[in-house]
């Protein structure tokens, strides 16, 4: 394979709401256009991805289309000087992967803003284990850390607690000092969320127990929540005075079915975490923790390692709810 082909994943329409997958050679030349020319070493597979990759509704509308919302490598070439040639760099978010070529494949091409430097402290590697799940668990964290929530101030609640935002929070929480109680639909993962970090795992139905009331016992004085719907909706009526819950998902559902009494009476903040647009600063804060005092400790454990050909079964899987952690995908393996 010469410099100017590569091998990428390519998702094509074949008819109405008909999709299918191929792993082909492209063509440099083809890519959209940029400043920021990328060889990408890993990326990795988040919610969306699986979306983008069966055409599923809200994440890509012009197909045929290479999915991968994470892509981390080296610059190829640089024509706006931001860059230099060789220099490692993550690119996550923005329209990387929706509707421009992204991470499923050995280049991208992309503007040189959407681009940040590796941080010290990282590998390539590590970034993408890490991925647009732990920087969105990160910045959850980062947000509700900055809205006055210490680790003294009491238990953090994590939903979807196995899943790639999910397990990057526990790890990220724990090592912070914070002490975390982990929500799983999975009994047979408990010990996983210990080994990450989780003080204490309760199941779904343990956390939904009482949640047809208006308002539950205090409880948490943080809340990471990934699921949405009635599991966000009990969160916050279990939340303490003063508390901050964080959404950023909606596996469970879009819907939030909930009064405004946790608000008005308990003074409870909700904070929304979007990634995709996330502004500069917060971004480059986020990755310095991430790589730095927030590293989290247990990255191999939370890693399934595949390469383009592997990704059908952890594809099916994310969507079905049923995966635990982080799917990193080699490009260069
Ligand atoms: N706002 C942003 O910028 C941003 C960025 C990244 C991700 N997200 C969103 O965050 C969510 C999680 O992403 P992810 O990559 O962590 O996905 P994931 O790896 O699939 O994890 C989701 C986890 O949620 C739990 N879950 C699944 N279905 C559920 C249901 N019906 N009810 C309750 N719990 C359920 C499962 O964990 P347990 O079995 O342990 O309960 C599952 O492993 C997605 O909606 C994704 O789109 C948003």
């Amino acid at each position: 394979m010469s410099e100017s082909s590569f091998t990428a994943m390519v998702v094509t329409e074949t008819a109405p709401k008909s999709f299918n997958r191929a792993i082909v050679t492209r063509s440099v030349a083809d890519l959209p256009p940029g400043e920021l020319l990328i060889k990408v070493h890993y990326s990795s597979l988040n919610f969306k991805d699986a979306l983008s990759a069966c055409g599923k509704p809200g994440v890509t509308k012009n197909y045929p289309h290479t999915p991968g919302i994470d892509a981390a490598g080296e610059v190829a070439s640089c024509s706006d000087g931001r860059f230099k040639v060789g220099e490692k760099v993550i690119v996550t978010g923005y329209d990387l992967g929706m509707n421009t070529a992204g991470g499923y494949g050995q280049y991208i091409r992309v503007p040189s803003a959407w681009a940040v430097p590796l941080p010290k402290g990282l590998s390539l590697k590590e970034s993408m284990i890490i991925g647009t799940a732990g920087f969105t668990a990160g910045l959850s964290v980062y947000k509700m850390q900055n809205n006055g929530v210490q680790p003294d101030d009491g238990d953090i609640l994590v939903t979807g607690a196995t899943g790639g935002v999910g397990s990057i929070a526990v790890d990220v929480l724990a090592r912070a000092g914070y002490k975390v109680v982990a929500v799983t639909g999975k009994t047979a993962e408990h010990d996983y969320l210990k080994q990450l970090g989780a003080a204490e795992v309760i199941d779904r139905e343990t956390m939904m127990n009482g949640s047809d009331r208006p308002m539950m016992k205090e409880r948490w004085a943080g809340v990471i929540d990934v699921v949405g719907g009635d599991m966000l909706a009990a969160a916050l009526k279990s939340t303490r005075y003063g508390g901050t819950a964080t959404c950023c998902g909606l596996v469970g559902s879009p819907d939030l079915p909930v009064n405004v009494f946790p608000f008005i009476l308990r003074g409870v903040s909700l904070l929304g975490i979007d990634s995709v647009q996330c502004p500069v600063e917060p971004r480059l804060k986020v990755w310095e923790k991430l790589a730095g005092d927030w590293k989290p400790q247990h990255l191999e454990a939370t890693v399934n390692e595949v390469t383009l050909n592997g990704l059908e079964q952890p594809i099916a899987d994310i969507l079905a709810g049923k995966s635990r952690g982080r799917t990193l995908v080699n490009l260069q393996g």
